[in-house]
């Protein structure tokens, strides 16, 4: 129990002129003396036990050979037995270990102090020893490792504390400084904190977490014992990310083709950034650049998160054949950091068009007269798609004979005549005009062109027959129709319209003409006297059919006249119309002369 009570007090214990004794086992509690030593030695700590600290007997003056009898000891002060007095020659030796750090902690100096007594008659000394400190502890730090998270956006000259380390030496054998390994980064400053040391790193150049997120330095303490004892600190600094670092694109500029008509949501291309920062910072989402054409709005769509881009509308090559799409990628930091680049989408074409005939007619009329060669319209083809898909080659149906000439400008064709005309055989003509492409599969449209031949006067006026033989009764009525004379024309209108005349000729035939009128309209011959057999038996005349046309074309007819006997006195009815037969008279006529002789009776 007093050990006990003694170890406590021992812990209590505080400066070095006055301790607390506390003697329990007379109940007894005697206190608070405060007496200055006598004698003070001093030896260091750790020193081998029987290492002799003094002559205290020799010291005190005391009999040397009195000190057995008189039984010279230590009291008090010495709890762990560190000390002991050698009564043959009263010398103060070491006993035990003596630890100063055990002894004192902190404490300095470390005074012990050692009440002695001696018996008859009795006496008490105080003998004070003074443990010197030795340099037997390092410099150590309370944990093994310090971690530092340090944002690598952090300015130059920004300080971090470190922890310090304890010496359990005193004075100059205790943490006297720090070093710092050599490091691109980080220096040291030591500040004082009373009686402690405090290190500090600092930051001398700016961290980078994308070249290194990671320092590892060593921080030593050294003491200033000789020699020096030290402690290490191993010291990691993880760098923290900062959003300096801009999202950048795989290519400055993506180049893809991609054929029109591709159906919808199909994959076009997919872009991709990238970020050395880390977590958001890193994160990258995709856009549309604010400037975009609405119509790449319409055709495409773009995935934020994958970069992919699709197709969302109609693509057509005849549109557009180049999409320009202004992209950019952004991290999601605080701010986010931007970069803009982008995608040229080509468009191929396709053979989705078929050619376009476009005709100009000179005119709906083509005169038949037209020689070979005669340009009767002008067509012109043409096709939306391009390369071999634009290429047209045209045709003209080979039943009809009209072809088609290239002209010098591309896709320029002349629609020209290739043989005569004749209206009076075909009067018009369905031109079937076949344009067909290159592509793949062959597109081609077929365009229809009526034409319509015009007349011209090429066909003379024709009589039924030539000539013609008229058989006249004599003693014609003057004034009445005798005969009629028909031509026909092949032409149209003023070319077929045909007056009729009858040809004056000279001498004796003029003056039997002369007695003939012809209708010019009709044909319808009358004569204006009548003939008498008696005087003239035949003869003929020539009618004229001529057409309107210009230059007119006309032909003639050649009329045969026979006069025919008749009883005179007989009443005579003649009248044949226009037919050109015989009629049948003589029944007739026997009839009239029957009656005649029923007259003459
Ligand atoms: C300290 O770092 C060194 C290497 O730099 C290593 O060998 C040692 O194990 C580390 N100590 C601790 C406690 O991590
Ligand atoms: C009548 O026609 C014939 C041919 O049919 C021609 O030779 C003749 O010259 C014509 N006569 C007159 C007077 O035109």
């Amino acid at each position: 129990k007093l050990n006990t009570t003694l170890e406590k007090h021992k812990r209590k214990r505080r400066g070095t002129q006055c301790w607390w004794v506390a003697i329990s086992f007379s109940l007894m509690l005697s206190c608070a003396e405060r007496v200055s030593a006598q004698i003070k030695y001093s030896i260091p700590e750790e020193v081998k036990v029987g290492s002799v600290v003094g002559n205290v007997a020799k010291d005190l003056g005391l009999d040397i050979s009195l000190l057995e009898e008189r039984r010279f000891r230590i009291v008090s002060g010495a709890e762990d037995a560190q000390f002991e007095v050698n009564p043959n020659n009263g010398l103060l030796q070491v006993h035990g270990k003596i630890d100063r750090e055990e002894l004192c902690e902190n404490i300095s100096p470390c005074l012990i102090n050692l009440k002695m007594v001696a018996d008859n008659p009795m006496e008490i000394h105080h003998v004070g020893v003074e443990i010197i400190d030795i340099n037997d502890n390092s410099p150590t730090f309370p944990d093994d490792e310090k971690v530092l998270e340090i944002y690598e956006s952090t300015l130059s000259g920004k300080r971090f504390q470190l922890p310090a380390a304890h010496d359990a030496d005193v004075v100059s054998n205790t943490v006297r400084m720090y070093k710092l390994n050599n490091n691109d980064h980080f220096s040291l400053q030591i500040r004082d904190r009373g009686e402690d040391k405090i290190p500090f790193l600092v930051l001398q150049k700016p961290l980078d977490r994308e070249k290194e997120n990671e320092h590892k330095l060593i921080l030593t303490a050294i003491d200033g014992g000789n020699p020096p004892r030290s402690g290490t600190l191993n010291v990691t600094v993880i760098v923290l990310d900062s959003n300096d670092n801009h999202p950048f694109f795989s290519e400055e500029v993506y180049s893809v083709k991609i054929p029109e008509n591709v159906e919808r949501h199909r994959s076009v291309i997919v872009i991709k950034a990238n970020d050395l920062d880390e977590g958001v910072n890193g994160e990258i989402e995709y856009f549309f650049g604010s400037e975009l054409d609405p119509k790449v709005h319409d055709t495409f769509e773009l995935d934020s998160i994958t970069g992919e881009i699709r197709v969302k509308g109609n693509v057509d090559f005849e549109e557009t054949e180049l999409y320009r799409l202004d992209l950019q990628a952004s991290d999601k930091g605080q701010p986010p950091l931007k970069t803009e680049s982008r995608v040229m989408i080509k468009i191929k074409d396709v053979n989705d068009n078929k050619p376009d005939i476009e005709v100009t007619s000179l005119s709906s009329l083509i005169p038949e007269d037209s020689k070979p060669g005669t340009v009767i319209a002008l067509i012109s083809v043409v096709d939306k798609d391009s390369g071999v898909n634009g290429k047209v080659i045209c045709k003209v149906s080979q039943d009809v004979p009209f072809d088609l000439t290239p002209s010098l400008e591309e896709n320029m064709y002349s629609l020209v005549t290739k043989g005569r005309l004749d209206r009076e055989t075909v009067s018009r003509y369905e031109i079937t005009i076949t344009a067909t492409d290159c592509g793949e599969p062959q597109l081609s449209t077929v365009k229809t062109l009526s034409v319509q031949v015009s007349d011209v006067n090429d066909n003379t006026p024709v009589f039924s027959q030539n000539p013609f033989e008229l058989y006249l009764i004599e003693n014609n009525t003057p004034g009445a129709e005798i005969f009629s004379v028909s031509a026909v024309d092949d032409d149209l209108n003023e070319n077929a319209a045909i007056t009729y005349k009858i040809l004056r000729g000279d001498g004796l035939q003029d003056a039997i003409t002369s007695f003939l009128n012809v209708n010019s309209d009709n044909g319808q011959i009358t004569a204006l006297k009548s003939f008498d057999f008696e005087t003239l038996k035949t003869f003929q005349f020539q009618v004229v059919a001529s057409d309107s046309g210009t230059p007119s074309l006309s032909s003639n007819v050649t009329v045969n006249v026979f006069i025919l006997d008749q009883n005179d006195n007989a009443p005579v009815i003649l009248c044949f119309g226009n037919e050109n037969k015989i009629p049948s008279w003589q029944p007739r006529l026997s009839l009239e002369i029957k009656h005649a002789v029923h007259f003459t009776i």
